[in-house]
């Protein structure tokens, strides 16, 4: 990544505005004009430039959100992003925007569970159809793909699964056919890749994980190419799925270091995952063993990796494993990461679903670890104690 880009970090919010550091919290609902004449002429910048900032009610921004998304736009090459009050907004604004009945989506098998939920369920009655591919193999993509099909929608790396997935192949895939294309890119972030440059429509991140990087806020970015501006203008206009300013600080303020965070939580995974690869009853579900099929898809796309892994336990017992993660003590038990600290997750609540998608074998379980910023000899130290209890 460039110095500029990092310096660009540091100083972004100052550049939008020329007051102090950090940008102020505006919080509004309405914004009072001087005359009738004063709300037309903003009404008429508004359609003029629809990207620059003029509002006449806050639903639709306070200069707050407005930095926010200028910083995103910068960091993702994007030609606009829009903020949404959580990152499945975003997944949600970026596939209601584009979608109508009698339209089908192609999505990749496996997908973060809500998102799962959402295309092949709740969509349904809406009479979109989704099918799902098999991320290895594009031929499946190629096959799915109908006169119908709007929307590939890719999670890269898949949530669980950590597949990485060929994402050139698929973007000429749907040039040839004409159908928009759609990337979560919570994993990676903008820092690592940008898929928005690399030829998607719309790229998605959850700000609550990396860019807020605190644990402290919830929030999404969608960001589009001019193609789809329009559309998701439209449809986040008649949403109201807009970030709140209070929320959009803390990101703001988040994203200062985010360049830092992000080495560091790929220093602390490579150390960990060195550290975790010496055992045999473990599968390293994270891109480290060169010569596989994911380490070249992650390698030939991404100039970083994020601290999020995943622990295929190969273990009769399931009770061993509950009492592995159990005695972790520096991991947190709970879901999402991004934040600054380690997490831990069994994935024994959607046990069936996940034993489903990943044909899982009985004696097998799915733990997923998020790589803090502690010191690195203190996870693994960690790590080795709770791993005692793996029998
Ligand atoms: C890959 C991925 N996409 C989207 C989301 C949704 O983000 P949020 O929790 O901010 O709604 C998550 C949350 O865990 C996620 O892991």
């Amino acid at each position: 990544m460039s110095s500029s880009f990092k310096t660009f970090l540091k100083h972004a919010a100052k550049d939008f505005h020329n007051q102090s550091v950090n940008p102020p919290v505006v919080r509004a609902s309405t914004i009072i004009f001087k005359s009738t004449k004063d709300i037309r002429k903003t009404q008429a910048k508004a359609q003029k430039n629809p990207i620059g900032g003029h509002y006449d009610y806050a639903r639709q921004g306070t200069s707050t959100t407005y930095i926010l998304q200028k910083i995103l736009t910068k960091l993702e090459e994007s030609y606009h992003v829009f903020t949404t009050p959580t990152g499945f907004g975003a997944v949600f604004l970026a596939i209601f925007s584009v979608t109508r009945p009698g339209d089908e989506i192609i999505a990749a098998d496996p997908l973060y569970s809500p998102t799962r939920i959402l295309t092949e369920n709740f969509l349904k009655d809406f009479n979109i159809k989704t099918t799902f591919y098999n991320p290895h193999d594009l031929k499946t993509l190629e096959k799915n793909i109908t006169k119908k099909t709007k929307l590939i929608f890719v999670e890269n790396p898949g949530s669980n699964s950590f597949d990485f997935q060929d994402l050139g192949k698929i973007l000429s895939i749907a040039k040839k056919n004409k159908i928009l294309t759609a990337m979560d890119n919570t994993w990676g972030t903008p820092y690592f890749l940008k898929p928005i440059k690399l030829g998607f429509d719309m790229s998605i991140v959850s700000a609550t994980k990396y860019y807020s990087g605190h644990s402290d806020v919830m929030g999404g970015s969608l960001a589009v190419s001019k193609k789809v501006f329009s559309k998701v203008k439209a449809a986040e206009r008649i949403t109201g799925l807009r970030l709140g300013p209070d929320d959009a600080y803390l990101i703001t303020r988040g994203l200062r270091t985010l360049d830092i965070r992000l080495d560091r939580h790929r220093e602390n995974s490579e150390k960990v995952a060195k550290f975790l690869s010496r055992f045999k009853k473990i599968k390293l579900l994270y891109p480290y063993k060169k010569g596989s099929y994911n380490y070249k898809m992650w390698k030939k796309y991404y100039s970083g990796a994020s601290g999020l892994m995943g622990l295929k336990i190969k273990c009769k017992n399931i009770s061993s494993v509950r009492k592995f993660v159990n005695s972790l003590k520096l991991f947190g038990y709970g879901y999402s990461w991004g934040g600054f600290e380690s997490l831990v997750l069994h994935q024994e609540h959607r046990e069936i679903g996940i034993r489903k998608f990943f044909k899982l074998a009985k004696d097998e379980h799915l733990v997923r670890l998020h790589i803090g910023l502690e010191d690195p000899s203190d996870l693994i130290a960690d790590i080795k104690q709770a791993l005692k209890h793996l029998k």
